[in-house]
This record gives C-alpha cells, structure tokens and sequence, in this order.
C-alpha cells in the first residue's frame, strides 16, 4: 500500500496508473470504522484499484471544540487499510489542499436550507469545497459516501451534476452496530453507557409514529433534539448525547 502524504506525491502515484485500469475512491476523515470497512471493501469488489483519502477537513467544523476533539487515529487506519487490501492512502496537510486558505468555496441552493445547512453553518460548503477539491485530485472512476450523512451524499450528487466532475458517486448504505446504532467515528467519543443509550434514535426513528413523538421520546430519555423532520421520502434525526452530536436518517416508516 502506498502512502502520499502530497498532492504532489499523489499526483506522482495517479500518472503511474495505467488509462484501461479503474479506480475506486473512499474519501474519509480517518477514525475509521465498519462503515468505512464496507464502503473499500465494495470499492475493491468494483474497481481495480482503490485509493482512500484521510483528512480531517477544518472548513467543514462550524465550532472549533469540535475539530479539536474528533479523534485521530492514523496508525490503526493504515492497519485496517492494509488488510481491507487498498492500494494508496491520500493524506494531504491542510496547507496542501488549502494552499491559499479558504480563498473560494462551493454554495449550493437548495439543500442548504435545512437540517445540516441551518444547523451546522458552513459545514455542507466545507464539505462540497473539499470534496470537489479531492475529486479533481485524484481523477476516479467511481466514489463511495455512506446514506449515514445521506444530505451530504444527495448534495454531492447534486455538485457532481452541477459541475460536470467525471466521476460516478456511489450510495452505500448505512452499516449499524447490532444494537441498531449507526457506525460512525464520533461513537467513540462517547462513554460505554452512552453507546448503549444511543441505540435509542434508531429505534425512535424506526418505531415511533411521527417525528414528533420521536422527538418527545428521545428528550425524556436524555437526549438534546437538534432537529427531527422528514425530507425526500426519509427520517432524519440529528441530536446530542454527552456533548457528542450524531445523526442518522432511515426511510420514513409508512403510516
Ligand atoms: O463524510 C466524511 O467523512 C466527510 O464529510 C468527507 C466526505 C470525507 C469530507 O471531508
């Protein structure tokens, strides 16, 4: 497995990839976990090669305690890496991807105007600038993003489209501890009987009647409600347990 930690090392390894290969790309933050596991391994089944990108993106933080405290876990990364059978690993610094700072930046209309674009500002623009940075680099066939961050997923479609970027976009879906509870780097961060208690917004997502009742239900037990609303056939709930904010969507049961 080769390590560029440059775009320019990068673009060395991506000049040595033969036109008639396809190559597969996992854009990640690192702290990976299942659901990264299963978006390389679906990227190894389907391309020939497989590059995945480790960079924890600043301009996608709206609050710097945030950044600060998103765990980092490079070597273990490296390790799972290797035996998922990935054949590059991305790692660029910030002034690499962000040479002039955060000079230009991609605005999109639409989806911006609920859920994670009213309640976290800048992320979905920190998001679609690095993504779209990424994409030019590393030139791939095809790219996995997980349903998990599904107003993510649909708004990077969306920017693909828009800006005529030649490579497919790739949904997987969502991969869930047993207990129901979305994969996700952040559970990490949470205390042993957190993870238990989190398990709770899937089933309050899954089983209560209406987003209302799922918000109610999910408060009484502890949980701070950052949004609970339905969009584009789904469910989506973003809330905060022990200062740690996760989200997670599921089609919306029918009534
Ligand atoms: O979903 C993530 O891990 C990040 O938002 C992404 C797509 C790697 C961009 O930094």
């Amino acid at each position: 497995m080769h390590v560029a930690d440059s775009v320019a090392g990068w673009l060395a390894q991506r000049r040595q990839i033969s036109e008639g290969k396809t190559l597969g790309f996992v854009p990640t933050m690192g702290a990976l976990h299942r659901g990264h596991a299963s978006l390389v391994e679906r990227s190894v089944s389907e391309n020939d090669l497989t590059v995945v990108s480790i960079f924890v993106n600043p301009t996608q933080f709206n609050d710097p305690k945030d950044l600060d405290r998103y765990p980092r876990t490079f070597e273990a990364d490296l390790d799972l890496l290797r035996g998922l059978g990935v054949d590059y690993v991305f790692s660029p610094s910030q002034a690499d991807l962000y040479p002039h700072g955060y000079r230009f930046r991609v605005e999109s209309e639409a989806m911006t105007s609920v859920m994670e674009g009213i309640h976290r500002p800048g992320f979905l623009q920190g998001v679609m600038t690095v993504v779209l940075k990424l994409l030019n680099i590393v030139r791939a066939n095809r790219a996995y993003f997980g349903e998990k961050d599904y107003q993510q997923l649909q708004t990077i479609k969306e920017m693909v489209d828009d800006f005529f970027v030649g490579t497919e976009i790739v949904a997987c879906e969502t991969i869930r501890e047993e207990s129901g509870l979305a994969e996700s780097s952040r559970n990490r961060l949470l205390s042993e009987s957190g993870r238990v208690q989190a398990a709770a917004i899937y089933k309050a997502l899954t089983r209560c009647p209406d987003v209302e009742s799922a918000a109610r239900t999910l408060a009484a037990q502890g949980f701070t409600i950052d949004y609970l609303e339905e969009h584009w056939g789904r469910r989506f709930a973003a809330v905060f347990l022990e200062s740690i904010r996760l989200i997670d969507n599921v089609p919306a049961p029918s009534r």
